[in-house]
């Protein structure tokens, strides 16, 4: 069961699209026997009572567990590249969370701005959800188990998002291939080697300084037929497209937007500016339908050229900074060199004006992503200015819808690839999104395991990591391990930033392990897009926690380390270092399944219990549940290779698969 509560005055951020109508808050607690209560004596505040046993599923793109309870988390979307284990926020505002234990209730604060997540943090047995201001919708769902709540959620926020066929393959990316010819290096280092490969990610330098929509003429001389030659290799091109719009006169979008007023203005109807990738720029006002619309067509002039697919960045907004955070700065800068100069120059300066550089320092660290920046421009919403920071959490949301919307009615019979780093409960109609920047550590394989099932809950079906780290060098094992998991997650992309060391699949050696590695994925794809399939029509999830199939499995329940897929299967990737092998839990007798790198599969039954498998680096680990089976294919160079001719059945004998097209 739905119910929907209105408070204040709330913004239509369009997150739900079905669902009963508002009642207004009386004052009764909220939901018949379970205990929410609500506070508006300031601002906004609902608190819930957690049993020593519940678990609390959900906020879709967060750190740490799969059960969030004992920390707290703040929607407020953020680029941040340090996703440590303290950060309270990151690229996406997933306010959707399910309390599960004797009873299972879904609770979703559809609310665009800054809100808190205290789960058990400040007192074990409390979860307390606050905002600043009540004017929101509240929705409490009801259900027999959190799959129900999470199914009955995902039926009110409308069907996720179906990415093309092809987007199930693999893909390469870095940010620094700048030229037509890295991009064929890149290629002919995946297909000389054969691995696998169907896309290659165009990052920022591709452009025209920056420019979006522009490519850069001298290092892609004729691109329409650079994109056709790719696509006669069976290779994808994906560029990025960033949020900010480079001032430059001269440069036809800058000039369009200027014209029709479609950029984010300040209180006085100036056009904002805020420093990115390209210097000064102005956000486009994907609020408004008709800026959205107008930002939107212009990825045709992409499409025109034959791309289809796109990555969409920078849109939490990123600020590097604004010109008023410059101006900031250097006069805290021009104070401290006259008070050294007053002070009679260096001799002196500690004793008569350490504050100043002190002062220029904390406008430093403050400069980039500033809350005060996101309060110093304006959407335009049904006639009305609405400041940012109200809505923030909505931008990258509509800058990918106005992508969605627009593809659409470019081409309405085919399926385009769109991902964006930040996002709201929402834009997954629209698009999947990727995880932003993680770095080449272990511990991050294992955050993106979590972070699968709790974007699920939220519709985010189509999704993934940067494989392999996106900051500081990888290695070999760390990839091998990372590929092992992104096997299975829709999105398999390997990306790095600039600078750190050359992570191409085909860079390292005894490339045959990488081979087979990748291979697996393409032996899988008809289950994997199938069960991907499947999870959108029946508003399921792809990826479950254990306790979502065996809830009365205490075990099950609390393990974090394992996920299940599908209807199938369950997966156990190894992530740490230096080990031949992991403890895995099975909640019944299952098949340990793994693909070798002779081709050949292992295929042991092993009872309900603990067991200690052991997984080679360049070995594939999966298990089938008891009286299923999967399809497997020959592994291909591409996707549209596969040869669907050659499927066998693996699992269990007599299991019957259904295949959905
Ligand atoms: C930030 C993105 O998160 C990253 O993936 C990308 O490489 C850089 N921007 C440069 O475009």
């Amino acid at each position: 069961m739905v119910q929907k509560y209105a408070f204040g005055s709330p913004f239509e951020t369009e997150a739900v699209t079905a669902g009963p109508a508002a009642v207004e808050y009386t004052g009764q607690a909220v939901c018949g026997d379970i205990p929410v209560d609500i506070s508006l004596e300031n601002g906004f505040a609902c608190s819930c009572q957690l049993s020593d046993t519940d678990i609390v599923y959900g906020l879709g793109e967060a750190n740490r567990g799969i059960n969030k309870r004992g920390y707290r988390y703040v929607s407020n979307c953020t680029d941040d590249p340090h996703h440590t284990e303290e950060k309270v926020s990151l690229y996406g505002a997933h306010n959707f969370v399910i309390i599960s234990g004797k009873k299972h209730v879904g609770l979703f604060f559809d609310y665009p701005s800054n809100i808190s997540f205290d789960i058990g943090y400040t007192r074990q047995d409390l979860l307390t959800v606050c905002c600043e201001r009540a004017d929101l919708y509240l929705y409490v769902i009801t259900g027999e188990s959190a799959r129900d709540v999470a199914r009955q959620f995902r039926r009110i926020i409308g069907k996720s998002y179906i990415a093309p066929r092809y987007a199930f393959g693999f893909g390469q990316s870095r940010w620094g291939y700048r030229t037509a010819e890295d991009i064929e290096g890149v290629v002919k280092g995946y297909r000389e080697n054969e691995i696998p490969l169907d896309m290659v990610y165009m990052d920022i330098d591709y452009m025209q300084d920056y420019k979006d929509f522009t490519v850069n003429p001298e290092r892609f001389p004729d691109f329409g037929e650079f994109v056709q030659k790719m696509k006669a290799e069976k290779i994808h091109l994906i560029p990025i497209i960033d949020a900010g719009v480079k001032i430059e006169q001269g440069y036809d979008i800058y000039e369009e937007g200027m014209e029709k007023g479609y950029f984010c203005k300040r209180e006085d109807g100036s056009d904002f500016v805020a420093a990115v990738w390209p210097g000064w720029t102005h956000f486009p006002d994907v609020l408004n339908p008709e800026a959205r619309a107008w930002f939107g067509g212009k990825y045709q002039i992409l499409t025109d050229l034959g791309i289809d697919g796109f990555w969409n960045d920078m849109n939490e907004p990123a600020v590097f900074y604004s010109e008023e955070g410059i101006r900031a700065l250097n006069q805290a800068i021009d104070d401290h060199v006259k008070a050294f100069s007053d002070a009679g120059g260096a001799k002196d300066l500690l004793n008569n004006a350490s504050a100043v550089p002190y002062e220029a320092r904390a406008i430093l660290e403050k400069i980039q992503n500033n809350e005060e920046d996101y309060r110093r421009f304006y959407h335009k919403v049904d006639g009305k200015m609405i400041r940012h920071d109200l809505v923030h959490n909505l931008f990258g949301f509509n800058m990918t819808r106005a992508a969605g919307e627009a593809l659409q009615k470019i081409a309405p019979e085919k399926k385009m690839l769109l991902f964006s780093r930040s996002s709201y409960i929402g834009m997954h109609r629209y698009g999947g999104i990727w995880t932003g920047d993680n770095q080449s550590w272990w511990s991050h394989i294992l955050l993106n395991l979590k972070m699968m099932p709790s974007l699920n809950m939220c519709g985010f079906l189509y999704a993934g990591a940067d494989l392999g780290g996106f900051g500081s060098d990888t290695t070999r094992d760390l990839l091998l391990r990372w590929l092992a998991l992104g096997v299975f997650t829709p999105l398999m992309r390997n990306h790095t930033a600039i600078g750190t060391r050359e992570q191409e699949c085909y860079r390292f050696g005894q490339i045959e392990d990488f081979r087979h590695v990748i291979g697996v994925r393409y032996r899988l794809i008809p289950y994997l897009y199938s069960e991907y399939l499947k999870a959108v029509e029946n508003d399921e999830m792809y990826f479950r926690p254990l306790g979502f199939d065996y809830p009365d499995d205490r075990r099950a329940v609390e393990t974090e380390d394992q996920l299940m897929l599908g209807d199938e299967v369950m997966i156990a990737p190894v992530y740490t270092q230096n080990v031949s092998g992991r403890t895995v839990y099975l909640p019944e007798e299952m098949k340990f399944v793994k693909f070798m790198p002779d081709g050949s599969l292992h295929e042991e039954i092993l009872s309900q219990g603990t067991h200690y498998v052991e997984v080679a680096l360049n070995e594939v680990p999966l298990f089938i549940r008891k009286d299923r089976c999967i399809p497997v294919v020959d592994a291909a160079q591409n996707v549209d290779a596969i040869d669907m001719g050659t499927v066998r059945y693996v699992g269990y004998d007599g299991a019957v698969y259904e295949i959905v097209e």
